[in-house]
């Protein structure tokens, strides 16, 4: 295909133009994805300065090309006015979880986004929202109707480790027994004060170990939602205290300081059982990742998925595990080009 697509930004942050502390930068896997055929045609940020500054930057680089059109506009509102006919093929929404997910009057970027252009694809981060759960499935019923296609900002699935076990499963006819997810952290240098605060950050299941969840989601369908227990470790609590913290959390009010180990288990509709812990213990700067799914004569366990993913299975009739080390498999650029394949018609669109 050569036919130019439409961009639409919201946000002018970290997770669209990249960061010094991880690899997500949604602006560099698209221009990598689509290449001569991107065309970002507006940035929506509150904050005129940062946006014009990421797009001046932009216009700075090899990509600029891409960004040559680029306007900077405070709202959806301006935009859509402002815009027409050039309407987005799709939209990156990247601004943070208070000012979407909900039907609440600004906190509801999603609605605006189908108001004004109801063909338009949405890419929308995690976490879906920090708002009342209630509205957050009004908004998923508005998308749903609309028939839009939606993607969020989980970036595990369409690694080659992930696709392989879904590809072994779908081959032998395995039906899933279990999940079971362990995300130990290393927070030494984790210093953000608002990140440790969970009435700020949502706290550590929905800021990191969701992405785990989406994970065993995949594998293990729907959750029993009321199935879900979960135990923790308090701040508070002998075996939660930490001895490598760079950072003054006394300033933190007691009520909203992070737990340092969440274990929860959970039955999904389908009958197997789910596990996930999250662990903030480790001290430098390496995470200790790892997804394990068990069926009949199989163990499959995915480490270490961010970084350079090695995949163990264990099969039927092979007590020795094989290992799979899998190089240059970006899960932010994998997840952005599956999203362009389905908007363009290439995958189908999967309904979950
Ligand atoms: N999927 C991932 O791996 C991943 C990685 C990093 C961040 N994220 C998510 O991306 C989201 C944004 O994070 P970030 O690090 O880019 O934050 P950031 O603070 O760096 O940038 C957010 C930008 O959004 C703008 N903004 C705020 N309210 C707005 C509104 N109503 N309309 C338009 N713009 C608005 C802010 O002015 C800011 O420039 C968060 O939900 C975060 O959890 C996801």
């Amino acid at each position: 295909m050569t036919d130019p697509i439409n961009v639409l930004l919201i946000g002018a942050g970290e997770i669209n133009f990249g960061s010094v502390e991880g690899p997500w930068n949604h602006t560099l896997r698209l221009e990598r994805i689509l290449g001569a055929r991107l065309r970002v045609i507006a940035l929506i940020d509150v904050d005129g300065a940062r946006a014009k500054a990421a797009i001046d930057a932009k216009l700075a680089s090899p990509a600029s090309s891409a960004y040559a059109n680029c306007k900077v506009y405070p709202t959806v509102a301006e935009a859509a006015r402002a815009l027409l006919p050039d309407v987005p093929h799709l939209v990156i929404v990247g601004a943070p979880p208070f000012a979407r997910g909900t039907d609440i009057p600004g906190r509801d970027l999603e609605l605006q986004l189908v108001n004004a252009f109801p063909r338009c694809a949405l890419f929308v981060e995690k976490p879906v929202s920090s708002g009342p759960e209630d509205a957050c499935w009004r908004v998923a019923e508005v998308l749903a109707k609309n028939g839009s296609i939606v993607g969020v900002g989980y970036m595990l699935r369409y690694l080659k480790a992930v696709q392989m076990i879904k590809q072994i499963i779908a081959d032998e006819g395995l039906v899933v027994m279990g999940t079971n997810a362990r995300y130990v952290m290393a927070y030494e240098w984790a210093r953000k004060l608002a990140w440790w605060d969970k009435t700020r950050s949502g706290g550590p299941i929905v800021e990191q170990a969701t992405h785990f969840c989406d994970l065993s989601r995949y594998f293990g369908g729907d959750v029993q939602l009321n199935s879900v227990v979960a135990h923790s470790v308090q701040h508070h609590e002998a075996p939660g205290q930490l001895r490598a913290k760079r950072f003054d959390e006394e300033v933190i009010p007691p009520e909203n300081r992070l737990p340092r180990l969440t274990s929860a288990t959970w039955k999904y509709k389908d009958g197997a059982v789910g596990n996930l812990t999250h662990v903030i213990a480790l001290h430098g700067n390496t995470y200790d990742t790892e997804f394990e799914v068990y069926a009949d004569g199989y163990k499959f366990k995915l480490v270490d998925p961010y970084s350079t993913p090695k995949l163990y299975i264990r099969r039927p009739g092979k007590e020795q595990e094989e290992v799979h080390t899998f190089v240059d498999d970006d899960p932010f650029h994998t997840e952005l080009a599956t999203f362009v394949d389905v908007v363009e018609g290439r995958s189908p669109h999967e309904q979950i």
